[in-house]
Formats: structure tokens, C-alpha cells, sequence
């Protein structure tokens, strides 16, 4: 079976994470910090703060600072949407553009931002959303610009890398994503104010305390950070290398009728954590279990969509209709993709493809 994720994991991992072992001090430690200062190298960043999980870090990004309102889109994990709950932020959920399935601005303009003080972006499937347009409408409407880009580790935008974009901003290095460390995350901000008290907040020193958060303990281990630092080092090439996939996906793919293919906007180089189609013409459940049939996994997104979530309408009500994210739950489906992913494995996804639409 092709699966839909596969990390890449080296001997150049083993040995790092193994020195780490034999060291004797593997907990949190001068290698976090070096994971730390690296990451924030790479991405463009002052601060960078090691911690759990990608849902910690949005956590801490939205409940350190201290949002009350916060605006997200409807198409991404559930765990956006938990980790600004749990913040003690009320959630209000947006529609995203049929192009690349991330936030929409102009929902910024309209009536469901109304009251909001942040907006989280999340770089959908590891396509930048539309920065320029989103910070234009973040300036208008008085909100901070929260960023998750657990999606996007080295996808760039108009030459900056995501991450870099967000007064704050969260990822996650889960084991499905392009830079691993099994579970774990990272908060970063150029702010030396906040990065002192992301810390705090994270537990490294339990004597201190901010005036609305008591600390818990929301770190990493050393030996996931050699991990990471030694993942980071070789993160580009992993990115051209499922650069080049996605490539050979939308060569393949371009004609194919039944199904239709994101674009690239123009200024954005996505880092293809996921590869996404839209199938027009067969419902997804006979698309997965028809290529399960041969040999290929194939994943459903984010049904049900966020605003759909049995959370929002215990909490909140009825949820409003979001007509694109609807049908973007209904008809979109992801295809394998990573890094060791061979050129024939691409061709026989593409194959099962045809197969299924023939
Ligand atoms: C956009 C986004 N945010 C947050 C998370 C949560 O990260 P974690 O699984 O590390 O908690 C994920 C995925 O796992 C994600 O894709």
C-alpha cells in the first residue's frame, strides 16, 4: 500500500538522537536551544520556543497574548479549532477561497469578523494563504495576525518564508508533517516581550508566573530536538523533493476529466504537505475505498468542516452556512506525498486514478 505520509528518517537522525541518549541529560536542554536559534534562523524570526505539539503552540499564541475573539477558517484540522477554545477564545469560523481552500480576506470585511481581535491563517495543505491581501485587512480592521503553519514548515510567500508573516505564529512538528520530531511544536514572534513570556508560559522556570497564565510544563526533550536540527538541515531538500512529486502529480493529472487540480497562485511556493483534488464526478467515499482496492491510501479532508463541528454548535448555536468550505469537505481528497515517494509510485497513483474515472 502507498501510504499518504511517510517521514523521512535517516541514520544521520539515529545517530544524533542516540549522542543525545548517551549523553545522559535528555530532557530539555542546550539542544532545544540549538533547534530553537536554528528554526528562528530559518524561518526569520527573534524568538522561537520549542514545546509538545503544534496544537500547544497555537494554544499558547493565541492564550498568552491573550485573544478573545478570534476569526479561523472553516478547512483545516480540528485541532485549530480545540487549541483556541481551550485558549478562552470564542471561535468564529469563515469561509475559504475555491482556489487554494485557505481563508478567504474579503471575510474579514463582512459581518462574521465582527468583534474579532485576531485572525489565525493556516496555509492550507502547505499553500501560503494570501498574505498581502489578509494584512491589508488585518490593518483596516484593528486585528492581530496570528499564523499556523504547521502545514507550511519552508513554503514561501512573495520570498518570505511562512512563519514570518504573523505577530506570533505556531507549527507543529507531528510525524505526518515536512519537518518531524515524532510529536512537538515551536512558537515564534519577533516581540522580546511576548517570546519572554511564551517562555514562562511553557515552564522553564516554575518560580514565575504571568498575571493570567500559571505555567505548565509543555516541553520537548533534547533528543527530539537533535532530531529536529538534523531534519531542519535537510528540510529544503525535502521540499524539492515533494516539489518535484507535485509535479509529476499535475503532469499526469492535468487531463484527467472527473477531477479538478488547486493552482499555485502567483508569489506563493508551496511546500506540498498534502496534494489535493476535487472530484467532480464520484463521491469520495467510493474514490477511497476504490483506491484502497489498489494498493493506494487516499485521506479525507476535514469533514466536517470547523463551523460543522459538534463543539461549535454546543457552544455557539446553530452554525451559519459556508457554501465553499461545504463543498470543499464534500468533494476534496488527498493523494501520497513525501519526500521518498519514487517517480513509479506516482505513476501508479495517477494510474488507480484513471482506472476509477475511466
Ligand atoms: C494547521 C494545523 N494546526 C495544528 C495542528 C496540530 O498539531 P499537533 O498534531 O502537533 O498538535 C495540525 C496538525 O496536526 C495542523 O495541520
Amino acid at each position: 500500500m502507498i501510504p499518504l505520509a511517510r517521514p523521512t528518517i535517516t541514520a544521520d537522525d539515529t545517530r544524533a538522537v542516540q549522542a543525545v541518549l548517551e549523553s545522559g541529560n535528555i530532557a530539555t536542554g542546550s539542544v532545544v536551544k540549538e533547534f530553537e536559534e536554528k528554526s528562528a534562523r530559518y524561518i526569520g524570526r527573534n524568538h522561537a520556543i520549542a514545546v509538545n505539539s503544534g496544537t500547544i503552540a497555537l494554544y499558547l499564541a493565541v492564550r498568552v497574548p491573550g485573544f478573545r475573539k478570534v476569526v479561523l477558517p472553516a478547512i483545516t484540522c480540528p485541532e485549530v479549532l480545540n487549541a483556541v477554545v481551550h485558549a478562552g477564545a470564542e471561535p468564529l469560523v469563515v469561509d475559504v477561497d475555491e482556489e487554494t481552500h485557505n481563508l478567504d480576506p474579503r471575510e474579514l470585511r463582512g459581518d462574521r469578523a465582527a468583534g474579532a481581535d485576531a485572525v489565525v491563517i493556516t496555509h492550507a495543505y502547505g499553500h501560503p494563504a494570501r498574505i498581502d491581501e489578509i494584512r491589508e485587512a488585518c490593518q483596516s480592521r484593528g486585528l492581530t495576525l496570528i499564523e499556523d503553519f504547521a502545514q507550511s514548515t519552508g513554503a514561501t510567500y512573495r520570498g518570505g518564508r511562512c512563519g514570518s508573516f504573523g505577530a506570533v505564529s505556531a507549527t507543529s512538528f507531528y510525524a505526518t508533517k515536512s519537518l518531524t520530531t515524532g510529536h512537538g511544536g515551536m512558537v515564534l514572534t519577533d516581540s522580546d516581550d511576548l517570546g519572554r513570556k511564551l517562555r514562562i508560559a511553557r515552564g522553564d522556570e516554575a518560580y514565575e508566573y504571568l498575571d493570567s497564565f500559571v505555567p505548565l510544563n509543555l516541553k520537548i526533550t533534547d533528543f527530539q530536538a537533535a532530531m529536529g536540527i538534523r531534519q531542519l538541515e535537510r528540510l529544503d531538500g525535502f521540499l524539492e523533493k515533494r516539489r518535484r512529486i507535485a509535479a509529476l502529480y499535475r503532469a499526469q493529472l492535468a487531463d484527467m476529466a472527473g477531477i479538478t487540480l488547486l493552482h499555485e497562485q502567483e508569489g506563493a511556493m508551496s511546500c506540498y504537505y498534502k496534494f489535493v483534488i476535487m472530484l467532480d464526478s464520484i463521491r469520495k467515499e467510493t474514490f477511497i475505498s476504490g483506491m484502497r482496492g489498489k494498493g493506494v491510501q487516499a485521506g479525507v479532508l476535514y469533514d466536517p468542516p470547523l463551523h460543522r463541528m459538534k463543539i461549535m454548535k454546543a457552544r455557539y448555536g446553530a452554525a451559519r452556512r459556508l457554501p465553499v468550505a461545504e463543498r470543499i469537505a464534500e468533494q476534496a481528497v488527498s493523494l501520497p506525498i513525501f519526500p521518498s515517494m519514487s517517480d513509479s509510485d506516482v505513476r501508479k497513483v495517477c494510474r488507480a486514478i484513471g482506472e476509477l474515472m475511466a
